[in-house]
């Protein structure tokens, strides 16, 4: 079981410190895939960095902790402070943009025993890997090539087998299939899926596909502004949500046969240099109060296993039926939507010319290092 309790991560930056994860306590039982769904830029994969332990200038644990539930060669408890002596062995990533992870100018089979849990007999390491690589549909001398010899599918196939060719208690993966064609990306999923039923690890697993989601998770972990908003039984999450913000995430999902009109997510989730106070989300909350705008709501337990952040929990069945009641796609008259198509590219136009006309000022733009560049943001949210 790993627990969080109260973690606070802040990045260090030339305008300040900004907490990018923010008070975040969450308990995961073994053995199970929980998966951390959310908008871009609302502290996913900063946490997937502190549940490895990837701490370092400009990322540091402002306060709390994280407990791996097992301990280490020495008898010790493996917590944040220590598991990086656990990594590969116990606790493995499957980093953002992870095909680029993989060093250009040395050969694959050299990245496999490059750690200090592979190190040591690097003869016995590598003929496993030579195995293994061809349980997850990889020639064997595939490793004996550099990363650009090989397509992007092979490459984020190397690095699911460097991440759980140990068998590692606890596999972090980070979007492990952006930027892969869909056939490869269910081929990576169903993977990944395949060596956890045989593994019987932990997955913790970030995607903005909530269908994905929905067909790989057992648990899921709703993140928004830095904040954990709902924590619960994936099934619950989508059939009874427990937050509004849950709600229109994964109200945007289609299904087959309902032909009813998808309401999107109106507006972006808030800066994190200045959260507004109260619930975060209650400036696009369709159910915010004066008591949301001024009182942060405290994540509580509402369901065995199923917790919540928000203070009006007994309106949201309402607001979910009133969903439900959107018009079909046939009733909606096609002129308005096309006036509504136009006017929102007209919009998008504007913005677009305003932001060429006045980019933001050098001096207060946080410094954010190349290649966390794609990790920010996008404006309008949700990609
Ligand atoms: N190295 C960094 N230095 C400064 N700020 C950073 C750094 N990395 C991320 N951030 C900021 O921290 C916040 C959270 O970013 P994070 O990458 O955790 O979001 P995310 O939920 O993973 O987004 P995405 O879905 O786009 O991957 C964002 O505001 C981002 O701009
Ligand atoms: S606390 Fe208020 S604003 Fe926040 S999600 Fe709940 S109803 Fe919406
Ligand atoms: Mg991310």
């Amino acid at each position: 079981m790993i627990q969080l309790k109260n973690v606070v991560a802040e990045y260090t930056t030339k305008r300040g410190r900004m907490k990018a994860v923010d008070g975040v306590d969450l308990v995961i039982p073994d053995g199970v895939i929980v998966g951390i769904a959310g908008e871009s830029g609302c502290g996913k994969s900063t946490l997937m960095k502190v549940l490895y332990g990837d701490l370092g200038f400009p990322l540091s644990l402002a306060s709390g902790s994280v407990d791996y539930g097992f301990t280490n060669d020495k008898g010790q408890p493996v917590t944040d402070a220590n598991v990086q002596r656990e990594w590969f062995r116990h606790v493995s990533i499957i980093p953002q943009s992870s095909m680029s992870s993989l060093n250009p100018v040395i050969r694959i089979r050299e990245q496999f025993v490059d750690f200090p849990a592979t190190s040591k007999d690097k003869k016995a390491t590598l003929a496993k890997v030579r195995e293994f690589v061809q349980r997850i549909g990889l020639p064997p001398e595939s490793i004996d090539a550099y990363p650009h010899q090989l397509s992007g599918g092979m490459r984020q196939r190397i690095m699911v087998a460097l991440a759980t060719f140990l068998e590692p208690e606890v596999i972090l993966a980070d979007e492990p299939t952006t930027a892969l064609d869909v056939v490869v990306q269910k081929e990576i999923l169903l993977l990944l899926l395949e060596l956890q039923e045989k593994m019987r690890n932990t997955i913790i697993f970030v995607s903005h596909d909530m269908g994905v989601h929905y067909q790989l998770t057992h648990q899921m972990l709703i993140m928004y502004a830095g904040k954990a908003v709902e924590h619960g039984p994936t099934e619950e999450i989508f059939r009874a949500p427990l937050h509004p913000y849950t709600l229109l995430l994964t109200s945007a999902l289609p299904t087959i046969g309902d032909d009813r009109a998808r309401q999107g997510l109106p507006g972006s989730p808030p800066s994190l240099w200045d959260p507004p106070k109260g619930c975060r989300f209650a400036p696009r909350c369709p159910l915010a109060t004066e008591k949301c705008r001024t009182e942060e709501p405290p994540l509580v337990e509402v369901r065995p296993g199923h917790s919540s952040a928000c203070h009006h929990i007994d309106r949201i069945p309402q607001l979910q039926a009133d969903l439900a009641k959107a018009p079909s796609l046939d009733d909606l008259d096609e002129a308005r939507l096309l006036a509504q198509v136009q006017e929102n590219l007209r919009r998008e136009h504007e913005i677009d010319a305003t932001a060429d006309a006045a980019p933001p000022s050098e001096v207060d733009r946080p410094e954010i290092p190349s290649e966390v560049a794609d990790t920010v943001a996008p404006a309008g949210g949700e990609r």
